[in-house]
């Protein structure tokens, strides 16, 4: 290879960084904090963000990378076709990583503006729209309400999540002011070549 090192390296770099931050035990901030700068490294990879470019779009699917065997985090790849748009939602309990490689996004922010005690109604505040540029990397931490967006580009996401989503419920928020869960994206499993490996459960 060249003088940069290769995407599948820059990939191994950051999993192998990520458990170092792991055995230090961190509280939540800060540990989250350190695993934005690990990750902006990823996402600022060129090799990297170029082997992305052959990724299938997974409308509706979230492409599982890696599961830690021992730490439980895991790292999901997000492929967006055209005008993708997500329902208001939250990660539930989870905290995530959310890093762009490739195109861009539109990350908008809501707060609960009503007590919280319907557990089928909210009121919702617009608290923040911006645009996420490749190369930069957003937290999402525990129970943050929130939608990615996009218009007519390909965006490419790397999700780091504390724990892999699926297996409990994650808040929606209805445009009529309903709050519903979800169980996540249908996850396949997806090799850094692009290639699907494995049909999940
Ligand atoms: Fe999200």
């Amino acid at each position: 290879m060249g003088r940069e090192k290769s995407g599948e390296m820059a990939f191994e770099e950051f999993i192998s960084g990520m458990r170092t931050l792991y055995e230090k035990k961190l509280t939540p901030e800060p540990h989250w904090q350190k695993a934005k700068e690990l990750l902006e490294q990823l996402v600022n990879n060129k090799n990297f963000k170029e082997m992305t470019d052959s990724w299938p779009t997974g409308d509706g699917k979230q492409y599982v990378i890696y599961e830690d065997p021992d730490y439980g985090f895991v790292v999901d790849g997000l492929v967006r076709g055209h005008y993708h748009a997500a329902v208001a939602h939250d990660h539930a309990h989870t905290w995530t990583a959310y890093g762009i490689v490739s195109g861009w996004e539109r990350m908008t922010r809501y707060v609960r503006t009503d007590d919280g005690s319907d557990s089928e109604r909210a009121d919702l505040q617009l608290v923040s729209s911006e645009i996420c540029e490749a190369g930069t990397v957003d937290i999402i931490p525990p129970w943050d309400i929130h939608t990615e967006s996009n218009e007519d580009n390909r965006a490419v996401a790397l999700s780091v999540r504390s724990e892999t989503l699926g297996h409990f419920d994650q808040n929606i928020f209805l445009e009529d002011g309903r709050v519903s869960t979800i169980r996540g994206l249908t996850r396949v499993g997806f090799a850094l070549d692009g290639t699907l490996t494995q049909a999940d459960t």
